[in-house]
């Protein structure tokens, strides 16, 4: 979001937001189709009518200048009608979150539960979590709504594949690999939203930004001009796959397009992005939201267009329906006079947009006597929505390193104090990330790690930056000499990563690498490295380094953030999160420029390819890595050894030339409907800890394809009880994955040999054909 002309608008918003604050509360307008409504007897008032039929009946009442007035964040409202006007921007990415303009903390709402942030929460690997999550955030946000102080349209979640790991938006994301983002995706909204009754919604979420936006600013090149160069291959298969699962599977009643262009022409302008593969192929129920101002940055930064009208007819025609910003409240009405714009086109939009709001019941009088109407202030913070979020940090933990000898879990029997060291050791705001709001308390890791042993605390570094020479590191190194153990929290915050920052280096900022290693080569006990972080650190100092033995990574945990730390690090939980992206090392920076979009290797250039996916070489650990205090094993109880594709006997006539060609069926060609493999995977717990495993499948498509080396195709978190053994049925789509994009972006299910690999030691080979076809 927000250009510095935006966001001194915001702060005056605010600010007269704020002043009327009480009054507001008090007197506020009715809402539209109240019983005193001047239009509550009209059809669009009419609740048992169908929403299409409602829509219809007050978009036909609307002079164009109404409409016009509707198409952007601020919308007027029409008081001749009793409806009031509506400020679309409400975020809630992991929690109810004042970054949009709809969401006031204060009064009876003084903060708000405050998730782990996403990349954490998808280190969980477990789906049900992310749903979970997403329904206690529209809760929340339902009762703040009720209470006035929040909108009903979240413009979250942030689902771009996270391509480069010096993105400063990375920690938004579910990581780097399309399946899990899709799934994330999928679960989130599906929380968020909570669908009811006949096309009836709970919230409206939106996912952003689409598409291949994944660059903020990096060597002076930002996220307003660049033209992000993608193949067709790249977009069918990575960056358009979690935008599709949100619209298809998650029923996401809103997209955001994105600032930047891709393939020399602005998202948002762009008819065949918004209209041909959003809305047509996909299928929206929704709106199409700019991101802020973005219509405005393609006219006066990228020069886009000569003229505002045509910015505002492009966008329009190519079927973006609300501008955030003010863009298009301001020049639409000349672009109609001048004929560029028709008041067909702006119907269109205003229609996507009231639908969305019909669909919530905001024409559908008091929210009090609606569904979710009883949400209230003590629906907001409870302690099973804080104590949910304190779970959700515990499974987001991911043990990256521990030794056999002295390391983690932390006993406490003989431990007397520990030395709680690091920029993060006592870390607030820093635990909740970006595009959070007011938390409802926090517990910070010192505050954790207190409720289990005496501490002595040193920073070590005055902040992550730790620049200078006078950082108070003998300070902290004494007071490693004094302890029986020691852990180091140390990191990031969102003055090294965050939007419109993205980094330069995977290394620890300043001197904190200096600080690791001078307090861990002090320690008297055992020395804990403890990584707070969205995105990766190339800590290969630390992993080759016989003192520290023990790392966890623990991303932005959230509020509950250093509760949950110490839970891990003292035994009380058994982490089993894992990495849901590639940690390079430093030299992989030097050689990859950022603004390379390109997912494939070409070593013809010398580029290695990005993700787990693609890039083949050194790593300081691996997508999907995380220990547990168990271990676990697992075997193949059941699985078919062969696959036949089924295709119309139209095709199959057609077929044998085809094959004998490529070796491939393209997914259109296959009647794909509910065509699945199950394999039945057993997984044994080893050890004498209870504990939680994610099952990863990955595919090995047969080889001379294009395809990724690896691709991850369905993964599923279990709990196994110390010794024991279960039984794991896992469900992989052929059409969707085992399939990939040719060159020419069209998805094809390569006939052969698929390998596919369980759980790292097990594989299995599907002979894939096609149905009455021999090869
Ligand atoms: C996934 O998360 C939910 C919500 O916290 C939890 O109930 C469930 O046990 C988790 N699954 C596993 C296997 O840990
Ligand atoms: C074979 O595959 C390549 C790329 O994978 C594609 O460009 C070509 O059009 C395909 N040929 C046929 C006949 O499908």
């Amino acid at each position: 979001m927000a250009k510095s002309t935006l966001l001194l608008l915001l702060h005056l918003h605010f600010l007269l937001l704020f002043i009327s604050s009480s009054a507001a509360a008090a007197s506020r307008p009715a809402f539209a189709c109240a019983p005193e409504s001047p239009a509550a007897s009209l059809p669009f008032c009419g609740t048992s009518l169908p929403i299409r039929a409602r829509v219809r009946d007050l978009v036909g009442r609307l002079t164009r200048e109404e409409k016009i007035q509707m198409l952007v964040n601020k919308a007027a409202g029409v008081p001749r009608l009793g409806i009031a006007g509506y400020e679309w921007w409400s975020e809630a990415l992991h929690g109810v979150s004042n970054v949009g303009p709809a969401v006031r903390f204060g009064g009876a709402f003084p903060g708000a539960t405050s998730f782990p942030q996403v990349i954490s929460s998808a280190a969980s690997f477990n789906a049900s979590l992310w749903e979970i999550i997403g329904i206690a955030v529209s809760d929340e946000a339902r009762a703040m709504y009720n209470g006035g102080q929040a909108g009903l349209t979240m413009w979250s979640p942030n689902v771009n594949v996270f391509r480069d790991p010096r993105w400063g938006r990375g920690q938004e994301t579910p990581g780097e690999d399309p399946t899990v983002s899709g799934c994330y995706a999928a679960a989130y909204v599906r929380g968020l939203q909570q669908p009811y009754g006949h096309n009836r919604l709970k919230l409206a979420a939106c996912c952003k930004h689409y598409t291949a936006y994944d660059l903020d600013n990096w060597k002076g090149v930002d996220r307003f001009h660049f033209n992000a160069v993608v193949s067709k291959q790249d977009l069918e298969e990575t960056f358009n796959v979690p935008f599709k699962a949100c619209v298809v599977e998650g029923k996401s009643a809103s997209i955001m397009c994105s600032y930047n262009q891709v393939n020399g022409i602005p998202s948002c302008a762009d008819p065949n992005h918004l209209r041909n593969t959003i809305r047509g192929q996909w299928g929206l129920n929704g709106y199409i939201v700019s991101d802020c101002d973005s219509v405005d940055v393609l006219y006066n930064n990228q020069h886009y267009t000569s003229n505002p009208e045509d910015a505002a007819a492009d966008t329009l025609k190519a079927g973006l329906d609300l501008d955030c910003g003010s863009f298009l409240a301001q020049h639409t009405g000349s672009a109609v006079q001048k004929g560029k714009v028709s008041d067909g086109d702006i119907d269109a939009a205003v229609t996507h947009t009231v639908a969305v709001q019909m669909r919530l019941g905001m024409y559908d009088g008091e929210p009090s006597e609606q569904h979710f109407g009883d949400l209230g202030p003590n629906d907001v913070c409870s302690s099973s929505h804080q104590e949910l979020a304190a779970e959700a940090a515990r499974q987001g933990i991911v043990l990256l390193k521990n030794s056999k000898r002295g390391a983690l879990p932390l006993s406490t029997a003989n431990l007397r104090t520990v030395a709680v060291i690091g920029p993060n050791s006592d870390a607030t705001v820093t635990m909740i990330g970006n595009y959070a709001g007011v938390p409802c308390g926090y517990t910070s890791p010192l505050q954790g790690i207190g409720r289990y042993a005496k501490t002595i605390h040193q920073m070590g570094c005055t902040n992550v930056a730790c620049t200078g020479d006078d950082q108070p590191i003998d300070a902290a190194v004494a007071a490693a000499r004094q302890a029986d153990a020691t852990i180091m929290v140390v990191g990031l915050d969102q003055s090294i990563e965050a939007e419109g920052r993205d980094r330069e280096s995977l290394l620890l900022p300043g001197r904190q690498q200096e600080l690791v290693l001078k307090v861990a080569a002090a320690s008297q006990g055992p020395s804990v490295l403890v990584l707070m972080c969205g995105g990766p650190v190339d800590v290969s100092f630390a992993e080759n380094n016989r003192m520290i033995k023990s790392i966890l990574w623990v991303g932005y945990p959230g509020q509950a953030g250093g509760a949950a730390i110490a839970d891990v690090i003292f035994g009380a939980y058994n982490p089993g999160g894992k990495l849901p992206v590639t940690w390079y090392p430093e030299e992989y920076v030097e050689k990859v420029p950022m603004t390379t979009m390109a997912m494939r290797a070409d070593p013809s250039k010398n580029y290695p390819g990005r993700s787990y996916r693609f890039y083949t070489g050194p790593v300081v650990y691996p997508f999907g890595h995380g220990l547990s205090y168990t271990t676990f094993s697992h075997s193949l109880a059941r699985a078919p050894a062969e696959f036949a594709i089924p295709i119309s006997n139209r095709l199959r006539a057609n077929y044998v030339n085809l094959i004998e060609l490529n070796r491939t069926v393209p997914v259109i060609h296959a009647q794909c409907d509910g065509l699945h493999i199950l394999l039945h995977v057993d997984v044994k717990n080893l050890g004498r800890r209870d504990g939680t495993h994610t099952v990863l499948v990955y595919s090995n498509p047969p080889v001379g394809h294009s395809a990724p080396t690896k691709q991850l195709v369905a993964f599923k978190k279990v709990y196994v009880v110390a010794g024991r053994q279960i039984r794991v049925i896992i469900k992989i789509d052929v059409c969707k994955d085992l399939s990939f994009a040719s060159v020419d972006g069209i998805r094809r299910i390569p006939i052969g040999d698929h390998n596919l690999q369980i759980g790292g030691e097990l594989t299995h080979s599907i002979s894939v054909k096609v149905d009455g076809l021999r090869i």
